[in-house]
């Protein structure tokens, strides 16, 4: 798992910290291998919820940053337009292509690579009406990087590999992007760069910590890595929809299976390039470039951990939980005493109506009754 740097300085400068959390005190790059127990029941992620808010200024800084970020991108879900107006594929009713929690993880990983100083700027491959640009826009504003927003603007090119696919799907036009970028998201923070990827990334030349791929197809993807990749910064990282946990990943690397991830596996052993793969959520795949024996990614059961549970990282609110549980606590006391009152009064009343019943067709009688 990752964590920022401040945070890491903070366990390893604290001895009891570090005596607990071994492994985290020892990280010495943004990618590191991190031994297993950290992440069972993400204890680091546990601790950072509870004592460690109090106790660090990196964490709640840190916490602050996913739980706001979280937000926002829910916000602009909520408000940003559903329907697609010019649909042509079932995938492409809705004008939304991700979802908030998926864009958590790129998040997550900005914040982390910014903390130890990875340099570059966010490519995003694949805009269509610019919902997850708005979010990225927000991260990339927060964390002072550009965000490079490429995209045909015409929808996907014609490809010869996947029949599930067609020319124009995923349409959203520059404008209409821009619109949305304008109303949802950082305009100031966003470069487009316009045109099919074959030809608009030739000679791409800028610094990047991120590709973020959103092309569904085979050819875009390679397109994309033949021209970017080596832009790429060390300890630079690639998330790519379209790869799928069960389908396309195995023993940490994926498979040549159809689409990005027959791309990336492609190019990686065409280049000889070492990496690893592991899958998010929702049919997203990281992938790290690192050196062979590296285990270099995110668990992304400590990442759901830390989303689900932001939001409670805040001292008061917790006391008010707290309080709030011992009130429940309280109250099923209660409710239990009734309850057996209740069921006491009504056997009572049973016993007594069956007595009735059974002394009105003679099979009861009261002591002294002849
Ligand atoms: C599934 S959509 C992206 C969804 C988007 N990330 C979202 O959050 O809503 C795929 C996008 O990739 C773009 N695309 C795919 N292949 C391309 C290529 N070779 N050149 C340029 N754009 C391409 C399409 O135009 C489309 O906008």
């Amino acid at each position: 798992m990752i964590y920022p740097k401040d945070i890491v300085e903070f366990v390893a400068g604290d001895p009891a910290l570090r005596e607990r959390f071994p492994a985290i005190a020892s990280i010495e790059s943004v990618n590191v291998t991190i031994n297993p127990p950290e992440e069972e029941n993400c204890r680091f992620e546990q601790y950072m919820l509870s004592e460690g808010y109090d106790r660090s200024r990196a964490i709640r800084k840190y916490l602050h940053f996913l739980a706001s970020t979280y937000d926002i991108f829910n916000e602009i879900f909520q408000f940003f337009p559903k329907q697609n107006q010019n649909s042509s594929h079932k995938d492409d009713v809705s004008a939304i292509g991700t979802a908030p929690f998926e864009l958590f993880y790129h998040a997550l990983y900005l914040y982390c690579l910014d903390s130890w100083g990875v340099e570059g700027d966010v490519i995003e491959c694949g805009t269509y009406k610019g919902f997850s640009a708005c979010c990225l826009s927000w991260v990339c504003s927060y964390l002072g990087r550009r965000l490079i927003v490429a995209d045909s603007f015409e929808g996907l090119p014609e490809n010869e590999t996947d029949p599930y696919y067609k020319k124009g799907d995923f349409c959203g036009q520059i404008d209409e992007v821009k619109a949305n970028i304008e109303d949802f998201g950082k305009i100031d923070q966003v470069e487009f760069v316009k045109g099919f990827y074959e030809t608009s990334l030739q000679g791409f030349n800028r610094t990047l910590c991120m590709i973020w791929m959103d092309v569904d197809l085979f050819e875009s993807a390679t397109d994309i890595l033949t021209n970017a990749f080596a832009k790429l910064s060390e300890n630079g990282v690639i998330i790519s929809h379209e790869l799928f946990a069960d389908r396309d990943f195995a023993d940490g690397l994926l498979k040549p299976t159809i689409g990005p991830s027959k791309a990336l596996h492609e190019f990686f052993s065409n280049h000889d390039i070492n990496y690893q793969a592991v899958p998010l959520e929702n049919g997203s795949g990281l992938v790290v470039p690192c050196r062979p024996g590296e285990r270099l990614l995110i668990s992304s059961k400590c990442v759901q951990y830390v989303r689900d549970n932001c939001r409670q990282a805040d001292g008061q609110l917790r006391q008010q939980i707290s309080g709030l549980e011992h009130d429940i606590g309280h109250w099923h006391n209660e409710v239990d005493k009734l309850l057996a009152l209740y069921r006491s009064t009504i056997d009572y009343k049973l016993r007594q109506g069956a007595k009735l019943v059974l002394g009105k067709i003679g099979l009861y009688r009261k002591p002294g009754d002849v």
